[in-house]
């Protein structure tokens, strides 16, 4: 997702699970052919499995990004075939290939044919007026008949006049079902199912009837859940909790730190982890003001996770709310300089209003 699973949110996210497959950003072939690609590309290896979505839909400029991505160490290439802003439209790529397929196909084996990683489509159900049953199975056997075998399905139509990239998030209407009929009707294609799916529990049913579920918002803003994938998905003993992810995170941020990426480029992926538990709003206020400062180190986290424990240790006694009160206090005695306001802080802020 752009501006948010960048290499250091998706470092975060596997710190919680070692099985779940992580994308990266949407990453144009202009920019991959034309840009500064070791920020653009460049990744840590401990985010393995990872692919590499690319928007474009020349196929020569997507067989070339796709076979660097592929010498960079990605183990998918993905081609966005969901994205409805009008910046993709104006490039003709990105939802707008719902109406081309056949374009579509010749790209997929443009990048088939330069790669030995799998080529995946992640594509919507169709746009404006198309008929999903008609436009869904079209692109879909267009681009297995070049030999594509796994799509990720975004379960909703964009709309491409009138509706912002967000609004084509929410506003056109799921349809599940037609999803798990493209399952049905093609079992020998890997079908993933995408779009509105909230939690761990609202995947299972979709696990029932197809390969795979990708989970968008719900992974970023509570990314705790990610701690029970490999439990509950990959049958793996335990889950991860935040507590722990932070530890394994932590040599990760202390070496980004040395390199002198700020800290809040990566505790700004970690405001959800404590997501409604006790000591949450502390987390995030102590993360988002002394996270920003100049300088600010490890120090701030450890500062951050004591106010959670404080948190914790409180609702035995006084519940969630003395609780909060009480574990902020306590992180006010420990030296915190935080202006807290009284506000609660808006995770769901940031983040580009262009991607899909
Ligand atoms: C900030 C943001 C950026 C996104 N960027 C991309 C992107 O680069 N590529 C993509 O395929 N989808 C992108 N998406 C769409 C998600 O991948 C996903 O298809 C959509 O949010 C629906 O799934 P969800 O309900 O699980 O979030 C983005 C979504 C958001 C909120």
């Amino acid at each position: 997702m752009m501006d948010w699973t960048d290499r250091h949110c998706r470092s975060l996210h596997r710190a919680l699970t070692r099985h779940a497959l992580l994308y990266s950003e949407m990453v144009t072939t202009g920019a991959v052919l034309h840009g500064d690609r070791d920020r653009l590309l460049g990744h840590d290896a401990g985010e393995y499995p990872l692919a590499l979505q690319l928007g474009g839909s020349d196929p020569a400029d997507l067989a070339a990004s796709a076979r660097i991505g592929e010498d960079f160490g990605y183990q998918e290439i993905n081609l966005n075939v969901g994205c409805p802003s009008d910046r993709v439209q104006s490039g003709r790529f990105g939802a707008c290939l719902m109406r081309e397929p056949d374009l579509v196909a010749e790209a997929m084996a443009a990048i088939r044919g330069a790669v030995s990683v799998p080529a995946t489509v992640k594509c919507r159900i169709g746009v404006d007026d198309q008929d999903p049953e008609e436009s869904l199975f079209t692109l879909v056997d267009r681009c297995a008949a070049a030999g594509v075998t796994t799509f990720i399905v975004h379960a909703r139509k964009a709309w491409l006049k009138g509706l912002s990239p967000k609004q084509n998030r929410d506003v056109p209407p799921l349809d599940y079902p037609l999803v798990w009929r493209l399952k049905q009707a093609r079992p020998e294609l890997t079908i993933v199912i995408n779009g509105g799916i909230g939690s761990l529990e609202a995947a299972l049913p979709h696990l029932d009837q197809l390969d795979g579920v990708m989970l968008g918002r719900a992974a970023y803003h509570t990314p705790d859940l990610l701690g029970r994938v490999d439990q509950l998905i990959f049958g793996e003993a335990g889950e991860v909790t935040p507590e722990a992810a932070i530890e394994r995170y932590r040599p990760y941020m202390a070496g980004q730190l040395a390199l002198g990426t700020p800290l809040a480029a990566m505790s700004r992926h970690m405001l959800g982890l404590f997501h409604g538990r006790p000591g949450a709003r502390a987390w995030r206020r102590i993360l988002t003001v002394e996270g920003i400062r100049p300088g600010a180190g490890l120090e701030v986290l450890d500062l951050a996770l004591a106010a959670v424990s404080g948190a914790q240790g409180q609702v035995g006694r006084g519940g969630v709310e003395t609780g909060e009160a009480a574990e902020i206090a306590h992180a006010q005695e420990r030296g915190v300089q935080a202006v807290i306001q009284d506000q609660g802080l808006d995770v769901f802020q940031m983040g580009s209003g262009d991607g899909d």
